[in-house]
C-alpha cells in the first residue's frame, strides 16, 4: 500500500489536550486498547486520524482547519478532531454506543438500553464523521481504517459516495451470538452498514464465525464459507480474524527502563506496603465487562483459605475512571469500593491495606513500573474482545519474572495458554489460581514467561495491521485488475 492514502477513523482521539486551572494545556494519552495498539500504526504509516475532540483543550491546540500535528513535537501523523454537541455525545457515545452496543456485544450481565433518540444521533454522528472521511481525503481511492463499534453505520455511508474506496472495519469488541444480537431494534441497519467495509476483522475466527451467522439469519446475503465472504447489495466483504496486539518495546526504551527491583521499592514505598509482602496488581478501566468484582472475591477467598497470607500479601488495582456519566458505571464503581472496604475490613490492618483502589488514570510509564514491580498480574475480564493488559504485562518482564492469571474470556486466551487460565465467575478456581501464582518456583515463572514473550513479541500489533493491509492491497490489486 506504499504511496495510498490511509485514513483512520475512531471516536477516541489518541491524544486529549486539557485546560489547566491556569489556562495552559496539558496533553494526555487516554486509556484505550483502541488507541494503545492503532497508534504505533498511524504513525509508521503517516496519513489522517479522524476523532471526537473530547478535551477540554482540544480546540485551543487545532489549527483553522481543526487539524493537530502529532504525536507533540513528532509530526508523524495528523489528526483531525470533529465536535460534537451536548446532545449527539449523549445520544451516539454514551447512549446508543455504550448502553445499546457495548452491553449488547459484550453479553454482560447488563441490559442493553435502545433509545429511538440515541439511535438517531448515532445515525447523524456516523453520517458527519462519513462526510469528514469524504472531504479529508485527497484520491478517490483513499484506504480508511475504520475503529469499532462506534462507527457501524460509516461504512456504507463512506461507500456511497467513494466506492472506490477500500474500507476496513474492525471491531474491536466481541460479535454475540444471532439470538443475542436480535435484540437489537435496528440489527438490519447495523448489519448492512458494517457490510459497506471492504474487510471486517475482528479478534477472533469465533467473532466471526458469530457475524456471518448473524448476517445469514437476518439479511438476504450470499456467503461464501469457505473464502469467509459475504456478498450483499452487490459488493463483497471479507469476514476475517485479525488478533490485535501492542508494539514490542524497542531495546533502546528497554535499557531506560528502572530494573524490577528498583520498581518494586519504589512502588513499597509510594504505597507505604510493608516489606516482605507479596503483591499482585490489576489495571483496568473501571468497566463492569473487567470481572473486577469477581478478582476482589478471589482475592478474599485467598485469605480465608490461607491465612499464611494474611499480612504477607497486598492487591493493588489500577482502575481509570470511565463513562462515569452513566448510572451503571457510577454502580459499578461503587460497588468495587464497597468490596475493598469489605476484604480490607476483614483482613487489612488500617496501616497495611490488603487491597489499594488507585482510581486515577495512570500513564503509560507508571503502569509498565507496576507491572515490573508485581509478582502476579489478574485480568480477569467477563468478556473481552482481546484485552492488551496481559500483553503489555509480558512485555514489560524482561527479566522472565511474574505469573499471569488471564480469563478465559478475554480473546488473549487463545494466544496465551501458558497463562494460568480460569474462569473468572469460579472464585474458588480464582482463588486457586492466585495462590498458585503466589508459590511458583522461578523456573516455572521463567519457562512460562519466556514462551508467552516470544508469542506477544511475534504476534504484535504491527503483524496484526501488516496482514490486514496485505489483505487490503490483495483486493484492491484485484479490483484494478478487473477494472
Ligand atoms: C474499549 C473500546 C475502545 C474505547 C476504549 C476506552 O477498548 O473498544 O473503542 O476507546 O474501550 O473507552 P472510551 O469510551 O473511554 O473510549
Amino acid at each position: 500500500l506504499r504511496g495510498d492514502e490511509v485514513i483512520v477513523v475512531s471516536n477516541r482521539e489518541p491524544y486529549i489536550h486539557e485546560k489547566q486551572q491556569d489556562g495552559s494545556l496539558v496533553v494526555r494519552r487516554p486509556a484505550s486498547g483502541l488507541v494503545t495498539a492503532v497508534e504505533p500504526v498511524m504513525r509508521a504509516c503517516s496519513g489522517t486520524w479522524i476523532a471526537h475532540g473530547s478535551g477540554s483543550g482540544d480546540r485551543a491546540a487545532v489549527d483553522r482547519h481543526d487539524h493537530v500535528p502529532l504525536p507533540p513535537g513528532e509530526d508523524e501523523y495528523q489528526l483531525r478532531r470533529l465536535w460534537l454537541t451536548e446532545e449527539q455525545e449523549q445520544g451516539y457515545y454514551y447512549g446508543f454506543a455504550n448502553e445499546g452496543l457495548w452491553p449488547l456485544c459484550h453479553v454482560a450481565h447488563v441490559r442493553p438500553v435502545f433509545r429511538e433518540q440515541d439511535w438517531e444521533h448515532y445515525r447523524n454522528v456516523n453520517q458527519l464523521f462519513a462526510d469528514a472521511v469524504v472531504a479529508e481525503a485527497r484520491s478517490e481511492d483513499p484506504v480508511v481504517l475504520v475503529q469499532d463499534y462506534h462507527f457501524a453505520l460509516l461504512p456504507a455511508m463512506v461507500r456511497r459516495k467513494l466506492p472506490r474506496a477500500t474500507i476496513l472495519t474492525f471491531w474491536h469488541i466481541p460479535w454475540p451470538n444471532p439470538e443475542s444480537f436480535g435484540i437489537c431494534p435496528w440489527r438490519r441497519e447495523i448489519l448492512e452498514g458494517m457490510l459497506g467495509s471492504t474487510i471486517l476483522g475482528f479478534h477472533t475466527r469465533y467473532h466471526c464465525k458469530n457475524f456471518i451467522e448473524t448476517v445469514d439469519r437476518y439479511l438476504e446475503a450470499r456467503i461464501e464459507h469457505e473464502h469467509s465472504t459475504i456478498t450483499y447489495g452487490g459488493e463483497d466483504t471479507l469476514v476475517e480474524s485479525y488478533p490485535i496486539s501492542i508494539e514490542w518495546p524497542s531495546p533502546e526504551e528497554a535499557r531506560e527502563w528502572p530494573s524490577p527491583g528498583q520498581c518494586r521499592t519504589e512502588l513499597f514505598e509510594r504505597l507505604n506496603i510493608p516489606a516482605g509482602h507479596r503483591v499482585a496488581v490489576g489495571v483496568d478501566r473501571f468497566d463492569y465487562t473487567k470481572g473486577i468484582l469477581e478478582r476482589l472475591n478471589a482475592v478474599e477467598r485467598l485469605l480465608e483459605k490461607h491465612p499464611e497470607w494474611r499480612d504477607r500479601f497486598t492487591f493493588v488495582q489500577v482502575a481509570a475512571p470511565s463513562r462515569g456519566a452513566l448510572e451503571e458505571y457510577r454502580a459499578f464503581r461503587e460497588r468495587i469500593e464497597r468490596a475493598t472496604a469489605r476484604i480490607n475490613e476483614r483482613f487489612g490492618r488500617p496501616d497495611a491495606p490488603v487491597v489499594r483502589l488507585l482510581a486515577q488514570h495512570h500513564d503509560h510509564d507508571q503502569v509498565m513500573r507496576l507491572y515490573r514491580a508485581a509478582d502476579v498480574c489478574m485480568v480477569t475480564s467477563l468478556h473481552d474482545g482481546m484485552n492488551l493488559v496481559c500483553k503489555e504485562f509480558v512485555a514489560a518482564r524482561d527479566d522472565e519474572r511474574g505469573v499471569l492469571v488471564l480469563s478465559r474470556f478475554a480473546g488473549a486466551a487463545r494466544e496465551m495458554p501458558e497463562a494460568l487460565v480460569v474462569n473468572p465467575y469460579h472464585v474458588e478456581e480464582t482463588a486457586d489460581a492466585l495462590h498458585q501464582a503466589l508459590t511458583m518456583p522461578p523456573a516455572e515463572q521463567r519457562e512460562r514467561m519466556a514462551s508467552l514473550r516470544s508469542t506477544v513479541h511475534e504476534y504484535n500489533v504491527y503483524r496484526w495491521a501488516g496482514r490486514m493491509l496485505a489483505d487490503a492491497a490483495r483486493l484492491r490489486l484485484r479490483q484494478r485488475v478487473s477494472d
